[in-house]
């Protein structure tokens, strides 16, 4: 039963209010003595001209009280108590039968959703940007398709540029084949470096870079191999990434896919006359909307990564006829997509109010022990590393007879990077403090695993399986609260799914995790006398550890059985 909706029908057969409207209005009360639902009467007052509190107390006396135990108005608050057995008995039934489905709309949205995300650049190292941009993106991805909505992961490759001529030439005066096959991206970077330093010393590199771009844009053979190669060996590298992290896509296409459908949509631009001479560039203005121009030719006639945006968002549209285009990519890049966005407006194309920008803030580390390398861009390998190892240590002190230890930290040390990534709401910077990170007893990823892994201990323990016997019975505010948290799952996604934050998903699993230790602290499971009561118990230990896997699922996170 949707105790929610229940309530919002209860209150329409009185009210002159959508039902919708109503169920956005019903409140969670803070404090179990306020009841489970609350209808705050303040948005009435202005229709009914009646004081919010006089409303409250005249809803109370009409509406029934079937399937609550009570009803109580309170201020201008009217508040629902649900029957606390019948609701329990609800919920728990339908986790246990719904399973990995729990938590799903009962309607499919039925919406084409394009979400970009990761897109890192070839020949360059993947860093702690495009983890973020990973976790963002796959997480929401996850609960849309959850949901119910049809949706298509592309992969926005940074592989085309005037960078790769700049590298075919450092590859042609320095690059070590045999360095190149043993780290080719760490190679690749060595040699760009290199470029870039002898580039001040000798300025005609640069010419000769900008040669190697042209022939590799008109496709010579060389040039095309050379770049075929980078590619190749990126992408190995990038899968192994994405096989670690347990991340698919559906489509590769990243920027070198637009090069033979550019000329048609700057075509498109200058017949709406947007397209302006500027210093021999050819630009679309943008001060009317206080944005410096766009640039879609540089003066040497060659297109740039805006026009690449322009063309994908033409061809997505066409090819994917999407409701919403997701673009998961830095803050830093904003006015970037604003401009792309307005250019595709002024095009007219209404569509373009579908293209949003999902932004996300910058990555720092508290003590800056984690080697940066070459400047402050930081290796994800290094930063996976180091997290699955520390767990490893960690669990070699806590729990030296554990079977499968490494696999075990390699899910508990990526996860515990992936929820720092997911905690908070994604513009926010994030610190990444490695001994909060792994502590088993904050707002962690372990300790939310840790939480899963003991449910499932005493699970174990309990041995045969746990058959319904019908008893509900709720004998402790602990208990209540748990059946409470758990029955708000589903909401949770569609608020995560609104806003665009996996945050919300998050910070729900850690209040799971929290009111099921309060309830373990509080109730004695394995050791209750009462067989229905303990069955009772179990059957909500064995509800919660489906929630929170479903929940971590959510995120891209694995549970444990033991740690
Ligand atoms: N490759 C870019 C980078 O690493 C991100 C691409 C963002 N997506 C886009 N459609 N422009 O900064």
């Amino acid at each position: 039963m949707n105790y929610k909706k229940l309530v919002a029908e209860k209150i329409k057969e009185n009210v002159d209010l959508e039902l919708d409207v109503i169920e956005r209005i019903i409140e969670i009360p803070p404090k179990p003595e306020m009841g489970d639902y609350s209808f705050p009467c303040f948005q009435l007052a202005k229709v009914l001209r009646k004081a919010p509190n006089v409303i409250a107390v005249e809803l109370k006396n009409k509406i029934d009280t079937e399937c609550f135990s009570k009803i109580e108005n309170l201020g201008p608050y009217l508040n629902f108590f649900v029957d606390r057995d019948i609701f329990t008995k609800d919920i728990i039934n339908k986790i246990l039968v719904e399973k990995d489905n729990y938590g799903k709309s009962p309607e499919r949205a039925n919406k084409n959703i394009v979400i970009e995300f990761s897109s890192p650049n070839i020949a360059k190292p993947f860093h702690v940007g495009h983890l973020f941009s990973t976790a963002i993106g796959n997480s929401l991805y996850k609960m849309m398709d959850f949901q119910g909505y049809n949706c298509t992961r592309i992969n926005h490759l940074g592989d085309w540029g005037t960078q790769f001529g700049k590298l075919i030439s450092a590859y042609k005066r320095w690059c070590n084949e045999d360095e190149l096959l043993k780290d080719p991206i760490k190679e690749l970077l060595r040699i760009y470096v290199k470029f870039h330093e002898e580039a001040e010393k000798n300025p005609s590199l640069e010419d000769e870079g900008r040669m190697y771009f042209k022939k590799l844009e008109d496709g010579e053979e060389e040039e095309v191999k050379l770049w075929k190669k980078f590619k190749k060996l990126s992408l190995e590298k990038f899968s192994k990434v994405y096989d670690e992290l347990g991340v698919e896509f559906d489509s590769y296409a990243g920027e070198s896919f637009y090069t033979d459908k550019m000329d048609s949509v700057v075509d498109e631009i200058d017949k709406c006359g947007l397209l302006k001479e500027s210093n021999g560039a050819k630009v679309v203005m943008l001060d009317k909307y206080n944005m410096p121009p766009c640039i879609i030719k540089k003066s040497d006639g060659a297109t740039i990564y805006a026009t690449r945006d322009l063309a994908a968002a033409v061809y997505r549209k066409k090819t994917y006829d999407f409701d919403k285009c997701i673009y998961v990519v830095g803050m830093d890049q904003s006015l970037h997509f604003r401009q792309v966005f307005t250019t595709l407006k002024l095009m007219g194309n209404t569509w373009a109010n579908s293209c949003i920008h999902v932004g996300f803030g910058l990555v720092k580390f508290a003590n800056k022990k984690l080697s940066t390398r070459k400047g402050d861009v930081i290796f994800l390998e290094d930063l996976l590393d180091k997290s699955i190892n520390r767990t490893l240590q960690i669990i070699q002190d806590k729990n030296p007879d554990l079977e499968d230890k490494e696999s075990v930290a390699k899910k508990i040390g990526i996860g515990a990077v992936i929820f720092t990534y997911l905690k908070n709401n994604r513009e926010k910077d994030i610190i990444f403090d490695w001994d909060e990170m792994l502590s088993f007893d904050g707002e962690t990823g372990p300790y939310v695993q840790y939480s899963y892994a003991r449910g499932k201990s005493i699970l174990r323990k309990a041995g045969e399986s746990i058959e319904d016997c019908g008893y509900y019975g709720i004998n402790s505010e602990e208990e209540f609260e748990l059946v409470k948290t758990l029955s708000r799952f589903n909401s949770q996604i569609v608020n995560a799914i609104d806003k665009l934050e996996p945050f919300i998903v998050t910070r729900y699993s850690i209040d799971v995790a929290k009111a099921f230790n309060k309830f373990y602290n509080s109730c004695s499971i394995l050791n209750t006398e009462d067989e229905k009561i303990k069955n009772f118990r179990l059957r909500l230990v064995e509800a919660s550890c489906q929630v929170i896997k479903n929940a971590l699922n959510l995120l891209g996170i694995q549970v444990v059985d033991r740690m």
